[in-house]
Parts: structure tokens; sequence; C-alpha cells
């Protein structure tokens, strides 16, 4: 039997999916394994084979067809914009996708005068203002702690996401606009889903199935 590979976004993500996967009878108990440096997984028995990734590089592991099934955020997704097919949303891992900045930004919104905001999410960003607001922005692309930007002056707002929201109030900021609400989604190469079509789709009715009665319960 031919490994079915599966890349998982490191983290949270990873964590919450084996959790589901275990439920419909898929386990590597080694994926879990914090001290580990190992980078690939399997589970002979199952045909399986999990590698934990970048967020980030997951849709590029699933388009290029290194891995056959990707779990990541809807927020990647939008971001990578990708050839792949996403057949399932996990409903976990909730987030929302926001402008978000000082109350005093609001004017600058308003406006519709050129804006600085300043992202790890770039092309989210360009869209929605030039797209949805058509606000012209000046994009600023950033690779963590964004909310620093508008703290020191960089930016005027940042397009992030929010999850609790806790980061936001510890350093007196505000979500001033959403943008999309995003979750972890299943997605599949489109060869695999033609060459592996029996498994895949046994894995998604098992998955859907949990998630139907998780949502009802
Ligand atoms: C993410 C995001 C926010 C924070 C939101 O950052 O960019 O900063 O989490 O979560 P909260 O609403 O629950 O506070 P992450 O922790 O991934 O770190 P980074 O900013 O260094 O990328």
């Amino acid at each position: 039997m031919k490994y079915l590979t599966i890349a998982l976004a490191k983290g949270r993500v990873a964590k919450k999916t084996m959790e589901l996967l275990t439920k419909i009878g898929i386990t590597c108990d080694e994926v879990n394994d914090k001290d580990t440096r190992k980078l690939i997984f399997e589970n002979e028995e199952q045909g399986l084979r999990f590698f934990l990734a970048k967020a980030d590089d997951v849709p590029t592991y699933v388009e290029y067809g290194a891995a056959d099934i990707g779990i990541v955020g809807k927020d990647t997704l939008l971001e990578n914009g990708r050839k792949l097919y996403e057949v399932i949303d996990l409903n976990m891992a909730a987030c929302r996708m926001c402008v978000c900045g000082p109350e005093s930004a609001r004017a600058v919104l308003d406006s519709g005068r050129l804006i600085r905001v300043a992202s790890k999410y770039p092309n989210i960003a360009r869209e929605y203002f030039y797209n949805t607001r058509h606000q012209t922005a000046e994009i600023i692309k950033l690779h963590g702690s964004v909310e620093l930007a508008p703290l020191v002056g960089l930016a005027d707002v940042i397009v992030d996401i929010v999850e609790t929201g806790s980061t936001l109030a510890a350093n007196g900021l505000s979500v001033l606009e959403e943008i999309v609400p995003c979750t972890a989604r299943m997605v599949v190469n489109q060869v695999s889903m033609k060459m592996e079509q029996e498994r895949i789709r046994k894995m998604i009715e098992n998955l859907k199935k949990v998630l139907t009665a998780e949502t009802d319960s």
C-alpha cells in the first residue's frame, strides 16, 4: 500500500488534528512527542505518514504533491492562494482576521486617505484595502509581533489574526474591522484526490461524521 502523506501545521493545529484523527481510528503517538527532533512519523499498519511543517509551508507541500493532504488554517490558505482542493472545515483553531489598531486610527480608516498597514498577511491586507475598502494602502510585511507596529509608529493599523484578543488588550489596541473568520481546513493535492480517491474520500466521510456529531451534541 502506498503511504498517504499528511502535512500538519506545527503547534496547536497539529495537536488538535491528532485528537480529531484519533476519533476516526487514525493514530500516531510520536507526532505529539515534544522532545523528538524527528520530522517524519509513520503509522506503517495504516499506511500513513505525517510530517510537521511551518503553517506557511503546508500549502506548498500539498500543491507540489510532497504531501497528499494538509491541515492548515484558512488564514494561511487565503494568504498563499495555492491550487488545492479545500475539502473540510475542521471547525477548530478558530480565529478572526481583523484590522486592528488604536481607537485613534479609526479616523484614518474613515478618511479614505492613504493608510499604512503592517501585516504577516500582505496579500490578505492588500486584497482587503484595495478591493473591499477601495482605500490606497501602503502594506508593510512583518514576520511576527505585528502589534508593535502601530505602537512605535511604523503603521497606522495592522491586519492580523485575533484569537482571544488578549494580545491586543495588553497593548491598548482594538479590533477596528473584521475581515474574515478563519478555522483549520483539510486540503488535498489535486492529483492525489484522483489517484487515492477511495482512501481520501473515506477519511473525509469519517471526519464529517465526527464533526457533525460534535456540532449536534
Ligand atoms: C498570533 C497573532 C497575534 C496573536 C493573537 O501571534 O499574530 O499576535 O497570536 O492571539 P490572541 O488574540 O489570543 O492574543 P503568534 O502567537 O502566532 O506570534 P507572532 O506574533 O510572533 O507570530
